[in-house]
């Protein structure tokens, strides 16, 4: 197959070609028709002119309606006034599926409904532009990871057991047994990186999260590293250089469609460069408390109330962020609100080797991750503490039976560097079909 692409166009300056796709939008005037055709690959504006293709053909033209899948023929013409320097001058039109009564017209329409009609949604400039955007920062991961000798190592989904408590878990029949959708990879990476030394995975991952705010999927895509040998400092130099890394990839791409599409100020991206500050949970709950202090919106003062032991809600990390220009880490967060799995700290077990990368302009977590508990002793302890089925552990346990080493690593969840690289409010629009708390469907 080699079908003419309206992103290959260029190469067709001056021949007559026949593209395929779908009329995005038309306006007309008594001669002239100008269709804007969509291929998938793009936009090109195709002009009709009742001159050149006579009254029957230019009545079709007319007659087009939104959607309608089509074949176009006609001459390649160079035209700088054109956002891809190129239209074309129809001399032929053949339909190939009509479509009546589109549903998504120009017009503004309301998430609910845009929601519902997700399958068609995405035919939309806007959400064009979102997914190419997100299969950009894909393809930048796995290139991050991949030109630095990390082994992809795929870990499974239906699992026994809980990674990040169990209050989130999808459970599902599994025969006579029961299992879990993966809350994340991570315990399998740590084994993997006892055997590969550096590893990752990337997949889905579920949370049953009962929580309606614009950062939460049920299910959502994580990338997660593994390094043996790496502590705290290490994994924060990872994620930080990481971050850089694929925000970088994403700018050097799209930077056009960003500000023209998606009216992202790119500006804050540009500042997404090393070092980014690293503050202690400490030191984080006191400049929430200075900053509640100072917020002047009683509504907003009430849900900053924080004390040392509780964890950041969503207006904890965005007032937070505000205030850096760029990315910042917070690191020593107490055990007691961590997984089970986190290294405590020798001098204070109180407080755990873990960290969260929060992005600026009031994103918040992008990133999770720390220092996993290396002691065969202490994490037994940790397991019985959390309540968690000891037997489920017991190959987890293996790794630090044989041969034990420090190690660390971090999850990031896709959708939500996503919506901060396009600059997006909401999650939903991230992923190409969203599943929360209250959608299941399409
Ligand atoms: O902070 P979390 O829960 O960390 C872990 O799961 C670790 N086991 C990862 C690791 O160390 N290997 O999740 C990691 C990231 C968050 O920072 C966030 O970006 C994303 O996953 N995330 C979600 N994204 C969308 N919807 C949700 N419900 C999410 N929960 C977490
Ligand atoms: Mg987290």
């Amino acid at each position: 197959m080699n079908d003419v692409t309206i992103a290959r166009i260029a190469q067709h300056e001056g021949q007559t070609v026949t593209l395929k796709g779908w009329l995005y939008n038309m306006r007309s005037s008594k001669k002239l028709h100008f269709l804007q055709l969509r291929d998938g690959t793009g936009i090109i504006q195709a002009v009709v002119s009742l001159a050149d293709v006579g009254q029957a053909l230019f009545e079709l033209a007319g007659s087009l309606t939104q959607e309608t899948s089509l074949t176009l023929t006609g001459k390649v013409v160079a035209d700088p006034r054109s956002h891809i320097g190129f239209e074309m001058q129809i001399s032929d039109i053949a339909i190939l599926g009509r479509s009546v009564d589109y549903p998504i017209s120009p017009k503004a329409h309301g998430d609910a409904f845009l929601m519902d009609h997700r399958h068609l949604w995405l035919r939309s400039k806007r959400q064009q532009t979102i997914m190419r955007i997100r299969h950009t920062l894909v393809r930048a991961i796995r290139d991050y990871f991949d030109d630095r000798d990390y082994v992809l190592i795929d870990s499974p989904i239906l699992t026994p057991n809980a990674c990040e408590g169990t209050s989130t878990l999808f459970s599902t029949k599994y025969f006579d047994d029961q299992a879990f959708l993966s809350q994340s990879g991570q315990l399998y990476q740590e084994a993997g990186a006892t055997a590969f030394r550096k590893t990752y995975c990337f997949g889905p991952t579920f949370r049953a999260e009962k929580s309606k705010t614009r950062r939460h999927l049920t299910e959502f895509w994580m990338v997660e590293p593994e390094v043996a040998f790496m502590d705290l400092e290490g994994d924060m130099d990872l994620a930080e250089d990481f971050l850089c890394y694929v925000v970088a990839r994403a700018l050097e791409k799209h930077e056009k469609e960003l500000v023209e599409i998606l009216e992202r100020d790119v500006e804050p991206l540009r500042r997404v460069q090393k070092p980014f500050p690293r503050i202690s949970y400490d030191k984080a709950i006191e400049e929430i408390k200075a900053i509640q202090l100072e917020t002047v919106d009683k509504e907003l003062r009430d849900l900053l109330e924080i004390s040392w032991g509780m964890d950041f809600g969503s207006p904890h990390e965005t007032e937070l962020t505000k205030r850096h220009d760029r990315p910042i880490i917070v690191h020593g967060f107490p055990s007691q609100i961590k997984a089970f799995y986190m290294k405590r700290e020798d001098h204070n077990p109180l407080v755990s080797r873990s960290m969260d990368v929060l992005a600026p302009e009031g994103y918040g977590e992008v990133i999770g991750g720390g220092q996993r508990e290396d002691n065969l002793e202490v994490l037994e302890a940790a397991i019985a503490e959390h309540k968690l089925p000891r037997d489920a552990f017991e190959w987890f346990l293996d790794l630090r039976r044989y041969g034990t080493v420090t190690h660390a690593g971090f999850g990031m969840g896709l959708e939500r560097c996503v919506a901060w690289v396009c600059g997006l409010h909401h999650v939903r629009e991230t992923i190409p079909f969203a599943r929360t708390m209250d959608r299941l469907r399409p």
